[in-house]
């Protein structure tokens, strides 16, 4: 006679399971979704062509068109780069880029981006975990969040004679989100090193916030103990929060989050449902818990 029938949590140790469900997640699977409806490219996460991602870009400093970024940003110099790292750290310093990271780690992650303005693709990044590279500096007890700033090169970044937004573009995370290992310092795209308009030599990528978070071409990283300046937040503080998780229950003022096109898919039927905290809920929900996602959107 047969014993009861084992169930998944019998046959796989947690740890192996969690460590599976956490690769899985990364991978950018992590969830269950009714997947009835979806775009096929979606539900397997298949990534958008190099074209798409490298076409169709969000870089202000470049002009506001999503042609303009490719079209403007090749005249950018990226290397040599130096990248500042100062505040509540154990090795403040000037970094030449390479010192700084050339000891990371990196590997590739399939994830999801969701743009605020309710489009989506998805990226196969090539880069490394944040918290390597704080972990790397030190971090020192008092911080709690940290900043970052864009490069501002007035010789090659047309729209800083203008003022679209309140240059240079910065942006923060709060400390434990800049730990999570979902976050990344992207280097490259495909394999490739990262061009210029994706955000060159190395940009932030935090999948569960919309995509305004995701700043490029990196030249400071603060530690500090106050909630960072944050250009989106700023510019229009009732339509941009700092946190910016993905959230289809809460709208921007101007439009539904609650679907988005999917760039790539088509003219018809390009259209999914936003999933919340992207699809990466079982990984992140938690560093929300007792906060009102609605007034700290
Ligand atoms: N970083 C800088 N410095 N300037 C920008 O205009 N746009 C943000 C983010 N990072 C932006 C930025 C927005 S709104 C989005 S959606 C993503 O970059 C777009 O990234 P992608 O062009 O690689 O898709």
């Amino acid at each position: 006679m047969r014993g009861p029938r084992l169930t998944r949590d019998d046959v796989t140790p947690e740890r192996l399971w969690l460590n599976r469900r956490q690769i899985i997640a990364a991978m950018g699977a992590g969830t269950a979704l009714g997947t009835a409806g979806l775009p096929a490219r979606a539900q397997a996460l298949e990534p958008n062509t190099w074209e798409e991602i490298t076409t169709y870009n969000n870089y202000y400093e470049f002009g506001t068109g999503k042609d303009e970024p490719a079209e403007n940003a090749g005249a950018m110099q990226t290397s040599p780069w130096t990248v500042t790292v100062n505040g509540l750290v154990d090795r403040p310093g000037e970094y030449a880029l390479e010192d700084l990271i050339g000891d990371l780690p990196t590997e590739e992650r399939i994830y999801r981006f969701r743009c605020v303005e309710a489009w989506s693709m998805v990226i196969p990044w090539n880069g490394f975990e944040l918290r390597t590279l704080l972990e790397k500096v030190g971090v020192q007890d008092g911080a709690r969040y940290v900043a970052f700033e864009t490069a501002a090169i007035p010789e090659v970044m047309p729209a800083l004679a203008y003022p679209i937004l309140d240059w240079p573009y910065r942006e923060g995370l709060r400390l434990d989100e800049a730990m999570h290992p979902l976050t990344i310092m992207a280097t490259g795209i495909y394999g490739k090193p990262i061009p210029n308009q994706n955000g060159a030599p190395m940009r932030l990528v935090v999948p569960w916030k919309y995509g305004f978070k995701s700043i490029k071409s990196i030249v400071r990283i603060s530690l500090v103990d106050e909630e960072p300046h944050a250009t989106w937040k700023v510019s229009g503080p009732s339509e941009y929060g700092f946190y910016a998780n993905v959230n289809p229950n809460v709208d921007h003022p101007r439009w539904s989050q609650a679907s988005e096109r999917v760039i790539g898919a088509g003219l018809f039927g390009g259209r999914q449902d936003t999933l919340m905290f992207n699809g990466y809920a079982d990984e992140v929900a938690h560093l929300y818990e007792g906060m009102d996602l609605s007034v700290n959107y």
